[in-house]
């Protein structure tokens, strides 16, 4: 069969080809550590596992509103509303299949041909081949030159009059920067007067390190505001990759429009999936915090074990749970990050990200969603294949 042009030019995603590839591994018995995962390992806590199964014996088992249980929609904007100080209404939220299908259809409802959407690089993955989906054009800006860190400047460069967008992803998704709020001001007031729709990927706002604080451009001012859309879910905070819950918050005709395409394609998500996500969202938090302290240890941990590395360089990530050394003087020798994760998961049974798919060929991404006990065999594993070049 003829496979559609527009899906031709698509790559699937290399962070879930790495993860199945490493489940095939450990299947054949072989002793392999993976860094590849994009979530959490703690299981979903006990509490939003027992209202979804009693969810599912009461019956919750029909279609709901196609953007989600108004249950679910009123908890999101308490939570909005407790953590941004920002007054949502349930008609500025929509309840999508993960966050990931909440960006899908957030850039299908703004972007067209013509249109350029700013996306700062290193970028998750998904960005670039989402945004080419609505036959927009990705415009990255690559930060590698500025410790990671997107600036006014860097954005003001890179605005034409077909600007259209940009993403905003803080903490980063594999960097773990937190961008600076005053650079974010800045680029805000650049959104606003170019007629720019920001959209602010904040799903790791809750895994964030040391004294930094988490802070959105929703919160400048009503202006900036009305012009971003806040797009969060359930699967890193909460532990729950699985149960496909994200939903995006922001202008009521945008997210209406959003609502049509979610009707003509996927309804609504999961029923009882939706009343675990109530449950998490107004259930006890502790777990939220017990575990981003869990992650800061990794994170101190594998960024000390990183720097044993000769030729590795790393700057601690202050947020999420990915580390993203670049390996420059390896990658030459190996034609690219692709050719180094290859050797690594080949000679050492450690399997990395490379950082091709994130715009950042002379990086890998090491997730610490795994044992301490992992990261310090793996990364030894790393030095030892490394050495012996
Ligand atoms: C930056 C970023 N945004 C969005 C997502 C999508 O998350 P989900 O679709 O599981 O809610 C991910 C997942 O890896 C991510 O890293």
């Amino acid at each position: 069969m003829k496979i559609s042009q527009v899906v031709s030019k698509i790559p699937g995603s290399p962070t879930l080809a790495l993860t199945a590839k490493v489940k095939q591994l450990k299947a054949q018995g072989k002793n392999v550590i993976g860094f590849g995962a994009g979530e959490p390992d703690f299981d979903t806590p006990d509490p939003i596992k027992a209202s979804a199964i009693e969810a599912l014996r009461r019956g919750t088992t029909k279609y709901t509103p196609v953007d989600g249980l108004s249950e679910l929609k009123d908890a999101i904007c308490a939570n909005v509303y407790v953590d941004y100080g920002l007054k949502a209404l349930p008609e500025n939220v929509i309840v999508s299949c993960g966050a990931k299908h909440s960006l899908y259809n957030l850039f299908l409802t703004l972007f067209e041909g013509g249109d350029e959407v700013l996306v700062p690089a290193p970028y998750w993955v998904s960005y670039p081949p989402m945004i080419e989906l609505t036959g927009a054009k990705a415009v990255t800006i690559d930060t590698r030159g500025n410790d990671m860190q997107l600036t006014a400047d860097m954005v003001k460069e890179a605005i034409t009059p077909r600007s259209r967008g940009i993403v905003l992803n803080s903490p980063s998704n594999p960097t773990g920067m937190v961008f600076d709020p005053h650079e974010l001001e800045k680029i805000a007031a650049l959104c606003v007067e170019n007629d720019m729709a920001i959209i602010s990927d904040d799903i790791y706002r809750k895994i964030i390190f040391d004294d930094v604080e988490f802070f959105s451009v929703a919160t400048i001012s009503p202006e900036v505001a009305s012009r971003t859309f806040i797009v969060d879910g359930m699967s890193k905070t909460y532990a729950m990759t699985g149960w496909r819950i994200g939903y995006c918050v922001g202008d009521k005709d945008v997210i209406k429009a959003m609502s049509r395409l979610q009707s003509q394609s996927t309804s609504n998500p999961t029923s009882f999936a939706q009343v675990g996500a109530v449950t998490s969202l107004t259930g006890d938090q502790s777990a939220v915090e017990e575990r981003r302290k869990v992650f800061e240890k990794r994170r101190d941990l594998i960024v000390s074990k990183l720097k044993e590395i000769p030729g590795f360089e790393i700057a601690p990530p202050q947020g999420s749970f990915y580390s993203f050394p670049s390996v420059r003087g390896y990658v030459d020798r190996f034609g690219g990050s692709e050719g180094l994760a290859e050797y690594l998961i080949t000679s050492a049974l450690v399997a990395v990200v490379p950082g091709e798919g994130f715009g950042a060929p002379d990086h890998i991404r090491l997730s610490f969603a795994t044992s301490e006990k992992n990261i310090i065999e793996g990364v030894d594993r790393i030095r030892e294949a490394l050495a012996v070049l």
